[in-house]
């Protein structure tokens, strides 16, 4: 349900810097673009930029309704992206592609250590060796300062939501609660609960380098190449497909 809401409820993310910072990383590696997969696709709205930039690109996601408005998306600029329902933890590509993304800390919805390495080696399994893997994560002090106890009520696309969020410091859980109902119907309403695991740096680059196949290239504060740590709201991870992997 909260899929018809998804646009609204990202108002405040600037996509066209995101794109801008990921175009400066891959245009440095591939200047003549190439197959590219978004692994927790959404509704679409980098793919459709990344599309639009000349990449071949693919969409995976585990929501068929986030699907079904990725694809109105892109439809709408009649490109034809292969976008197909996936979950990133258990999947394989029939052919490699040079880039994966995972954007707005998709990848804290792999919700233990074991979820998370069986999500990097998919990853790099659907790599070609020298490809690039971009994922980004928040930190716990993000989620601490700004998620730790989040109420709002609102309105859009005919839907009328509640969305609470809360932080657990002790389990690092980010939690997100909604309940919707269509606003000429509010009698009917829907539920809808997302966890999401906040990891600490470190545990992130200890499991990325235990033998899933990926190397890190670096580890960067939100959208620029300052190094990124615990302090800051947002942490760009660039990985590299090892090209001695062998799976
Ligand atoms: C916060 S949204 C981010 C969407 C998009 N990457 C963006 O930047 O707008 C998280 C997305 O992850 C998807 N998702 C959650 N768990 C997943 C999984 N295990 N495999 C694939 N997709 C998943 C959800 O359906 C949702 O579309």
């Amino acid at each position: 349900m909260i899929a018809g809401l998804y646009d609204y409820l990202m108002r405040h993310v600037d996509y066209q810097r995101w794109f801008d910072y990921l175009d400066r990383i891959l245009s440095a590696r591939f200047p003549h673009g190439g197959r590219l997969l978004e692994i927790a696709c959404g509704t679409g709205i980098m793919l459709e930029k990344l599309s639009r930039a000349g990449w071949q690109a693919f969409g995976m996601d585990k929501s068929e309704r986030m699907l079904e408005i990725a694809r109105d998306r892109l439809e709408s600029f009649d490109h034809e992206a292969l976008l197909f329902a996936g979950d990133m933890r258990n999947f394989c590509l029939r052919e490699q592609v040079d880039v994966v993304l995972c954007l707005y800390d998709s990848i804290n919805y792999c919700l233990d250590e074991a979820e998370l390495a069986a999500t990097f080696r998919n990853v790099a399994a659907a790599l070609r060796p020298g490809g690039l893997f971009i994922f980004d994560v928040v930190t716990r002090r993000n989620c601490r300062y700004h998620f730790y106890e989040f109420y709002e009520r609102d309105t859009a696309n005919g839907l009328d939501y509640i969305r609470k969020a809360y932080f657990d410091y002790a389990t690092s859980v980010q939690t997100n609660s909604f309940i919707v109902c269509q606003s000429d119907n509010p009698d009917e309403r829907f539920e809808e609960e997302h966890h999401q695991k906040i990891y600490r740096l470190q545990t992130l680059k200890k499991i990325l380098q235990s033998g899933t196949g990926l190397g890190l290239v670096g580890v960067y504060d939100g959208f620029s190449r300052r190094p990124g740590n615990e302090r800051s709201n947002r942490v760009h991870f660039i990985a590299e497909k090892n090209e001695n992997h062998s799976l």
